[in-house]
Order: C-alpha cells, then structure tokens, then sequence
C-alpha cells in the first residue's frame, strides 16, 4: 500500500514540476501581469546578470539611471546615456521598462539642491526635466513614477525643495504641488501611465490613508493619474506577517477599487545576517512564504497589474550598503544565481494565478 502511495505523490509531485512555466516572466504573461526588477547598466555587461534577467523578467526599471543625480550632472546637460542602456536591453529583449522617478525629494545633484533657485526658477527647471525627459522617452517608458516619496508617515506632505524647500509655489498647500507635476507629465506624454510611489505605505496606516485621500480627490477631480507604486521594502518576518498580507490585501484592493493600477515597485524582503552575510537557519523558507504572500495579495486584485523586485541577485542588493551589511540575502536569486526558495514561492504563486472571481 505505502509504496503505492509513495509512488502516486512522487508523480503528483514529478506533474507540478513539469506544468510549471519556465520562469517568472512566463507565469506572469498567463495572467497579463508584469514581473520586474531594477537594475543598474553597468552589471548588463555580466553574462549571467544579463542571462537571468532577460530570461525571467518581462519589465525594466533603472535603479537609478533615470534619478535626476545621474541624469543631470549640471544644469545644461541631459546625459540619457545609462537610461538609454536599460531602454536598449529591455527592447532587445521584449521587456517593458518603468520610469523612476521624476520628482523626489532625494538623490537630486547638488548644482540643484545648493542652488539657491527661487520658486519661480525652481518652478521652471522642474517642468523643463519632466518635459524633456519624458520627451526623449515617450513610447519606451510606458509607466512612470511621477512621484516618489512625498509623504511622512503621518500622511502630512513632507518638507522638501519641491513643496516648500522653497517649493515650486504651492507651499504649505498639501497635494497641490504634486497634482501640478502630474498634469506637466501628462501634457508630456499623454500615454505614459502615471504613477505615484510610495515607502511604508504598503499595509493600512495613516500614510496609506493620506495616499488613498489623494488618488479619490485626484480621480474625482480629473487630475491625471493611472496608479500607485507600493514599495515593499520589507523588512520583517515576525508571526505578524500573515495580518499584514491581510492589510495589504485590502490597501490593493481600495486603491483599485479607485480605478487606478496598482504596481509593486520595489520588492524586497531583508533578513538580518551575521558578519558572513549569512541570515540564520530557515529565514530562506520564512522569507519564501512572505514573498508568496506578497505576489497572492497582487494577484487577488485585478488592477493591481506588476510585481517588481528591487534588483533580483543579493550580489548586488542595496541593503548591504543601506543597513551597515546587517541585512542581506533580500532577493530570489543568491550571489551566484542561484534560485533561492523565494524564486520557487514566487514561481509556485505566479502559476497558480489570478483567484477565480478574477
Ligand atoms: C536606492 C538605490 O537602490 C540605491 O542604489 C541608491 O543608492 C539609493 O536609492 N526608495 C526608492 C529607490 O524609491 O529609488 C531607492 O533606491 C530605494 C528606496
């Protein structure tokens, strides 16, 4: 009897590996769902960097080639140049590419920050970036992040030289500066898709609640916006987990319910590590699990429409450097590429697709 059983579940087991798709991006097209990741032009010259990507992925983001600290080393120069090497590789290999970002707070050169523009000058160069910008990009950069980072975690607008820094004449009058960015992107390119990005803001908080309170005004009142980004920079594996899918879940599904796409824009899930780099034992499998609830609570809501990670081997992850090398091993594949129990959660999920009421 037992080895029949045995036999029958190795079967079982031998089928589900054989009908699951190739790779993410594949899972991902049964269902029209993009799968992402950032990445940074330089390491596009690696084999098997270039290799995993182009074969798992179906959507580009520059880390960040597009920010204006790479984009504009001083005030007369444009350098589209690492941009258009992620625009390059995505059209080779049929992958759509994400902008990020035009407006944010940080990482802006310091020509603009110690600048000393006036609010009219300010006003000026900021229309000028995101009209150029977009220009130069229109119809390769289908979805941009117009956007990112614009508020604390009180919900409140945060101080910034784009909003009352000295701002570009909208101080002290909340989202009005941000509506204003967002029909300059429309008028620049009328078929980007555009987005507003945001940190923390991802589970039911007050900051998700002020994201909510915008996108409804926005939309009630026609200013031009297709969606939201949620971060997910995710830094927990505590027993809560399974309450903050749950909160996620229902932050995706207000904000599509909005008639907006939802986007998860910078995926990872950190786990701390010892002076190795190595995290202790079974934070890989509780790590997969969190990844797998991530990707369900995207696929249960039918707008919400990509998953992207942020950079997708831990050879090259930003959290060494953004935690002292006290986090490490976030994302699917390991330093030498290798598959990590994340990948298969994500693989597993993707395949199972979107619930039956969608
Ligand atoms: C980070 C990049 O990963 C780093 O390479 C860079 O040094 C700093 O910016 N939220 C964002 C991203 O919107 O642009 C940030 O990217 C990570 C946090």
């Amino acid at each position: 009897m037992l080895p029949d059983v045995g036999r029958v579940v190795a079967l079982v087991l031998l089928t589900s590996i054989l009908c699951l798709p190739q790779s993410l991006r594949q899972a991902g097209d049964r269902d029209g769902v993009l799968v992402g990741t950032a990445v940074r032009p330089s390491q596009l010259s690696e084999t098997a960097y270039a290799s995993t990507l182009a074969r798992e992925f179906s959507m580009v983001e520059a880390e960040d080639a597009m920010k204006w600290a790479i984009l504009r080393p001083d005030q007369a120069t444009y350098d589209f140049r690492q941009g258009d090497e992620v625009v390059r590789f995505a059209q080779a290999h049929q992958m759509k590419v994400r902008g990020h970002c035009l407006v944010w707070g940080r990482y802006n050169p310091d020509w603009l920050t110690q600048g000393h523009f006036t609010t009219r000058q300010l006003s000026r160069l900021l229309r000028e970036h995101i009209t150029r910008v977009m220009k130069h990009y229109r119809s390769q950069v289908f979805a941009w992040d117009v956007v990112n980072e614009a508020l604390d975690e009180n919900g409140d607008v945060r101080d910034s030289l784009w909003y009352n820094q000295p701002g570009i004449g909208w101080s002290q009058k909340g989202t009005a500066y941000i509506e204003q960015v967002f029909r300059w992107a429309h008028k620049a390119d009328p078929h980007a898709l555009l987005f507003y990005n945001e940190a923390e803001g991802e589970g039911l908080n007050r900051k998700s609640d002020a994201i909510y309170t915008m996108v409804k005004d926005f939309k009630r009142r026609g200013v031009p916006i297709d969606g939201v980004g949620l971060q997910m920079h995710i830094p927990t594996l505590d027993g809560e987990i399974p309450a903050i899918i749950a909160t996620i879940s229902a932050n995706i599904a207000r904000l599509t319910a909005l008639g907006v796409q939802v986007h998860i824009t910078e995926l990872d899930v950190s786990l701390p590590v010892n002076s190795n780099g190595l995290p202790r034992p079974d934070d890989l499998r509780r790590q997969a699990e969190v990844y797998r609830g991530i990707v369900r609570a995207c696929l249960n809501s039918a707008g919400c429409t990509a998953i992207q990670t942020w950079g997708f081997t831990d050879k090259y992850s930003w959290i060494g450097s953004h935690s002292r090398n006290a986090r490490g091993q976030a994302l699917p594949f390991d330093r030498a590429y290798q598959a990590k129990p994340a990948y298969r959660a994500i693989l597993e999920e993707l395949s199972a697709g979107r619930s039956p009421a969608h």
